[in-house]
C-alpha cells in the first residue's frame, strides 16, 4: 500500500513549500502556481528601456587620490547622481571581483543546502541576526514573490550561519569592504550637501552604523510576465550597494518610467535609501526599484544595506531646513523602530511599497 501510493505524484501545496527554489525544482511545471501571479502590478506602467548608459558613473578612485579639481568634480557628480536619479554605479572600488564571486558563490552553496538545514535560519522578526525566507516581508505577505533570501547583521555586530564552510570568512570580508566604500562615498555626499565631511557619518553615528547583508535567490520562472521577485519598494538605511551574478532583473523608477538596469561586472551599484533622504530632508531622494525574474537562468543578488545606529533618531539636518516653509518633511524616529514599523506596514509614509499601499487600500 504505502509504496503504491509513494509512487504517486503528490499535488504542489504552494503554502507548505517554504522556498521559490523547492518549488520550482519539485514540479518542473511550465505554468506558476496562481499564488505567485502578480500580473495586475506589472502591467500597469511602462518599461522606458535600459538605463545603464544614463546613469552616473563614479569613479571612486578620484575620490581617494585625485586631485582637488577632480575630488570637487566627482562630489558635484555625485551631487547630480543622488538628486536627479538616486542612484549611480561605483567603478575602482576596492571591492575586488574575485571577493565578489566567492561571496555570490557562498550564498549560492547556501541557498543549495537541504531545505531541512535551511530551516534552522527560518526567522520571523526582522531583529533575528540570520533570517532566511521566501518572498518580500513574510510577516505582511503570503508568499507571493518569486524570490528566496538570506539576511545577515554584518554591523556592529557580525552574525552568519555556520554553513556552508567559508562563508563567515567571505561574507565578513566582503561586507568590511562594502563599508570601506560606503564609508568614502558618505563623506564626499556630506560635502556634496554643503556640509563637513564627517557630517553624515556623525548624524548618523556611523561608527555602530548598522548593516546588513541580504543576499536574493530569484529561481528561473516559467511565467516571468505574471511574477515578480521583489515589488516595487525604497530601500532603508543612509545607501545600499548592490552586485548580481551577471543575470539582469533590476529595475529603477526614474521620472515616473521603470528602466532595466544590467549592473556591469566590476560596478558596484549603490542606491539613495530612505534615510539619506530623512537626513537632507529630501534633498535627495530614495529610488523606488523592484526585482523582475526571467525564464532562462537563476539570478542572484547581493543587497547591503548601510545604515545608521539603531537607537539614533533621524531627523532632516537643521542647516538644510532653512526657512519657515521649508519646514521637516519627516517625522522623527530611530532607525529601530523605522524597521519595525515598516516590517509590519504600520509606516504611513512614501517609505512603504506601492505594492503595499496599494493592497492595503
Ligand atoms: C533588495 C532589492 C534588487 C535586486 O534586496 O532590496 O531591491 O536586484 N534587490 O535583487
Ligand atoms: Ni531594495
Amino acid at each position: 500500500m504505502a509504496s503504491a501510493m509513494s509512487t504517486k505524484a503528490s499535488p504542489v501545496h504552494p503554502q507548505k513549500i517554504t522556498t521559490v527554489k523547492a518549488l520550482v525544482e519539485s514540479t518542473g511545471s511550465s505554468s506558476i502556481p496562481s499564488f505567485y501571479n502578480l500580473t495586475p502590478y506589472l502591467r500597469d506602467e511602462p518599461i522606458a528601456g535600459d538605463a545603464e548608459d544614463l546613469i552616473p558613473i563614479i569613479d571612486i578612485s578620484l575620490l581617494v587620490s585625485g586631485t582637488p579639481e577632480e575630488q570637487s568634480q566627482i562630489i558635484h557628480q555625485l551631487s547630480k547622481a543622488c538628486s536627479d536619479w538616486g542612484c549611480f554605479m561605483v567603478i575602482n572600488h576596492d571591492v575586488t571581483e574575485s571577493l565578489t564571486k566567492a561571496m555570490i558563490a557562498s550564498f549560492q552553496e547556501f541557498f543549495d543546502l537541504q531545505e531541512e538545514e535551511k530551516k534552522e535560519y527560518q526567522g520571523k522578526h526582522v531583529m533575528d541576526p540570520i533570517r532566511c525566507g521566501t518572498g518580500f516581508n513574510p510577516s505582511m505577505d503570503k508568499a507571493n514573490f518569486w524570490r528566496d533570501f538570506l539576511k545577515c547583521f554584518a554591523h556592529p555586530e557580525f552574525h552568519t550561519p555556520n554553513k556552508p564552510a567559508g562563508f563567515s570568512e567571505i561574507a565578513r570580508e566582503f561586507s568590511k569592504r562594502n563599508r570601506e566604500v560606503v564609508i568614502i562615498l558618505l563623506k564626499a555626499i556630506s560635502k556634496s550637501l554643503g556640509l563637513e565631511e564627517s557630517y553624515v557619518e556623525k548624524a548618523a553615528n556611523f561608527e555602530l552604523g548598522f548593516q546588513l547583508l541580504a543576499a536574493n535567490y530569484y529561481p528561473t520562472c516559467p511565467e516571468p510576465e505574471k511574477a515578480i521577485g521583489i515589488p516595487a519598494h525604497y530601500d532603508h538605511g543612509l545607501l545600499t550597494t548592490l552586485v548580481n551574478n551577471g543575470v539582469s532583473g533590476l529595475q529603477v523608477k526614474h521620472n515616473e518610467k521603470w528602466f532595466n538596469v544590467n549592473i556591469p561586472a566590476n560596478v558596484l551599484f549603490v542606491q539613495v535609501a530612505d534615510h539619506l533622504e530623512i537626513l537632507s530632508n529630501g534633498k535627495y531622494k530614495s529610488i523606488a526599484h523592484r526585482a523582475l525574474v526571467n525564464n532562462k537562468a537563476t539570478r542572484m543578488s547581493i543587497a547591503l544595506a548601510h545604515g545608521p545606529a539603531l537607537d539614533t533618531v533621524m531627523r532632516p539636518a537643521p542647516e538644510l531646513v532653512d526657512n519657515e516653509s521649508d519646514q521637516p518633511a519627516y517625522v522623527e524616529i530611530t532607525y529601530r523602530k523605522f524597521l519595525e514599523l515598516q516590517q509590519t506596514g504600520r509606516l504611513r509614509s512614501k517609505f512603504q511599497s506601492d505594492v503595499e499601499q496599494s493592497k492595503a487600500d
